[in-house]
């Protein structure tokens, strides 16, 4: 989730991009970079750091030039550096790209482009981009890219300027935000609208597969064939502060929006079907230390340590291996049971919350081989654990978390499946129902998403009790641990948990007429049971919203309102179901008139104990 600006015109291009990048920083980022154009010479300037350092690297003297583009990264392949950073270079400097996305196929690329000569300096996905410009370049940098992109798997926001043809940007588009703004002798291209708001109003908004051109007096849209695109323009209304959040209210609202996008990025490049494999670049985990191990341990806090649990419910079905899940802050303490036969999978979005971080440096220490699930390449986490899975979610700026969970999911899913097949525990139909299933969780959670009026009133009808609870059978009880979660920490509701056949042991003493009870009912094999407990609360005249699989019209029968969620593998079902929860308590918080994105008491990371 890095940002991109671009600049052709009459003005001097260094201080637009820097401001553009500038009003980019809500977004959260690792290095900058700017690559200025003037009729004699191209500029290039790029740090790890804030835009801070990049103007002190500058000295004052901005270069000279009409023409630039600048990038703000935040990191994916390649930890956090100076060479990392964006813009990068072909061999020759002639060509300068800034990209955002994922490129999937960019190792076999690499490989392609060294045997052909190409020398590369940095370890991102994206320089294979300046190799293959200048492979293809014939005198039509448009051209050139156009071949180019045919080449890329993944996603890809792209901008690209060359000496070649001094006074032209070229982009393109594909599963990554990109606009081009309308100028009056002088236009842009950016990844968001905040960068440019204070020159234009007026923008192209690019859809997938379109590229554009622009010259300080035109702007070309095109499809990747080269087919011309009539774009309407779209005139800006929001104010600066508005346009940060995308045109959401709040980054919560934004972040729960951005999770299909953000479950393409976590599964790009790791599920092969046909070969029925996962492919998890920082893993490296073989098959004799895989049957050595004896019991797995998943060590967490918070939301991560729910995702931990609904890791255990996947990996022990998939794999057989035990596994047990802990609170970071008590493992520590506890003198865990660790040897060299354990593996130990930690899970942080930050990758720098103090009590995991310890975590993993105990289990490090007492010989366990550490596998870590984090948000933030370049993360203490990161640096510190012997095989990582990034979620690649981009930066969560809302204190809660939201899509971050959900990816932990899939990394998770992930990883289950790695180890079972790696070991043998699994069938390769199985892997392929499970893999075929995930594929299809983007346009899912997407359906879930494009029908949010239930949800609403919902979540207002919640804002107007004290106290919720959520019950929930195998994996939908650690989901309903999330659930609550979520209620509580944003809208300050009292809300509880509970494994839904645990209800009776106490807790049913405390539901009454209109208290409350979310139930996700979306395990099919444990519905029967589920049902009889939803039975007990209605017998109490508790207020029942569930949560079930499309087609279940059993359950109407029973409960005061529905949620239907698209069907999906059983095991796969908590990334679909937590986002109808997500909702729930953000309507839930803003009907109480809560600071969603900043709840008090809390912060964004914990880096103490
Ligand atoms: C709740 C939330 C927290 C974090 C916890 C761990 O919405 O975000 O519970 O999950 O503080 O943070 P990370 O994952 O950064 O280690």
């Amino acid at each position: 989730m890095c940002g991109i600006v671009g600049y052709v015109g009459e003005k001097q291009a260094a201080p637009i991009l820097l401001d553009g990048l500038k009003r980019l920083e809500y977004r959260g980022y690792d290095s900058a970079g700017i690559a200025i154009h003037n009729c004699r010479h191209t500029s290039l300037i790029k740090t790890e750091g804030k835009i801070k350092v990049l103007e002190e690297k500058l000295g004052g003297a901005y270069p000279e030039g009409g023409v630039g583009i600048g990038h703000t990264r935040w990191a994916t392949h390649g930890k956090p550096s100076d060479v990392n950073a964006h813009p990068h270079t072909d061999c020759t400097g002639d060509f300068i790209v800034v990209h955002n996305g994922i490129i999937e196929n960019y190792q076999e690329l690499k490989e392609w482009l060294q045997s052909e000569g190409h020398v590369f300096k940095s370890e991102t996905d994206t320089e294979v981009v300046p190799h293959l410009i200048e492979h293809y370049y014939d005198g039509d940098l448009f051209e050139a890219l156009k071949k180019t992109i045919s080449r890329l798997e993944g996603s890809f926001a792209l901008g690209v300027i060359s000496r070649r043809e001094p006074g032209t940007i070229v982009a393109a588009r594909k599963s990554s935000p990109l606009i081009a703004g309308l100028g009056e002798g002088e236009n842009f291209i950016a990844s968001d609208i905040p960068a440019i708001l204070q020159h234009t109003r007026r923008v192209y908004i690019l859809e997938d597969g379109e590229m554009v051109k622009i010259t300080k007096d035109k702007v070309e849209v095109t499809d990747f064939t080269g087919n011309p695109v009539a774009k309407p323009v779209f005139e800006v209304k929001w104010d600066a502060v508005a346009a940060e959040k995308g045109g959401y209210p709040h980054f919560m609202l934004k972040e729960i929006h951005e999770q299909p996008k953000a479950f393409k990025d976590t599964m790009a490049g790791r599920i092969f079907l046909e070969k029925c494999e996962i492919k998890l670049d920082d893993v490296h985990l073989g098959r004799d230390y895989l049957q050595s191990i004896k019991k797995i341990f998943i060590v967490a806090c918070g939301t991560a340590y729910h995702a931990g649990m609904v890791g255990k419910y996947i990996i022990e079905k998939l794999t057989r291996i035990p596994v047990e899940v802990d609170i970071a802050s008590e493992f520590r303490y506890r003198d865990p049971m660790i040897d060299k036969n354990t593996m130990v999978i930690i899970i942080s979005q930050s990758g720098e919350t103090a009590d995991t971080l310890a975590a993993l440096r105990e289990s490090r220490k007492l010989g366990a081989r550490v596998l870590a699930i984090t948000n933030v390449v370049g993360s203490s986490v990161s640096r510190e654990a012997d095989d990582i899975i990034y979620t690649w979610a981009g930066p969560e700026i809302a204190v809660a978390s939201t899509k971050a969970y959900s990816t932990q999911l899939i990394a998770l899913d992930l990883i289950a499946l790695y180890i079972a097949k790696t070991i043998g525990t699994i069938s390769e139909d199985t892997i392929r129902e499970i893999a075929t299933a995930m594929k299809k969780l983007p346009e899912q959670a997407k359906t879930i998403l494009d029908s949010v009026d239930t949800l609403k009133t919902l979540g207002r009808k919640l804002s107007e009790h004290q106290d919720v609870f959520y019950i929930g059978r195998g994996l939908d009880y650690p989901l309903s641990l999330e659930g609550a979660l979520k209620l509580k920490e944003i809208s300050y509701i009292h809300a509880e948990a509970y494994a839904a056949g645990e209800l009776k042991h106490g807790t049913l003493a405390l539901i009454e007429e209109g208290v409350p009870v979310i139930a996700p009912v979306t395990q099919e094999h444990l519905f029967e049971k589920t049902l009889s407990n939803i039975k007990e609360v209605k017998a109490r005249d508790g207020y029942v919203i569930a949560i079930a699989n499309e087609g279940n019209e059993e359950i109407k029968k029973s409960v005061d309102d529905v949620i239907y969620i698209p069907k999906t593998h059983p095991l796969l079902s908590p990334i679909l179901t937590v986002i109808p929860m997500q909702l729930l308590a953000y309507y839930a918080a803003v009907a109480r008139g809560c600071d969603v994105d900043k709840p008090r008491n809390l912060a964004k990371s914990v880096t103490v104990e």
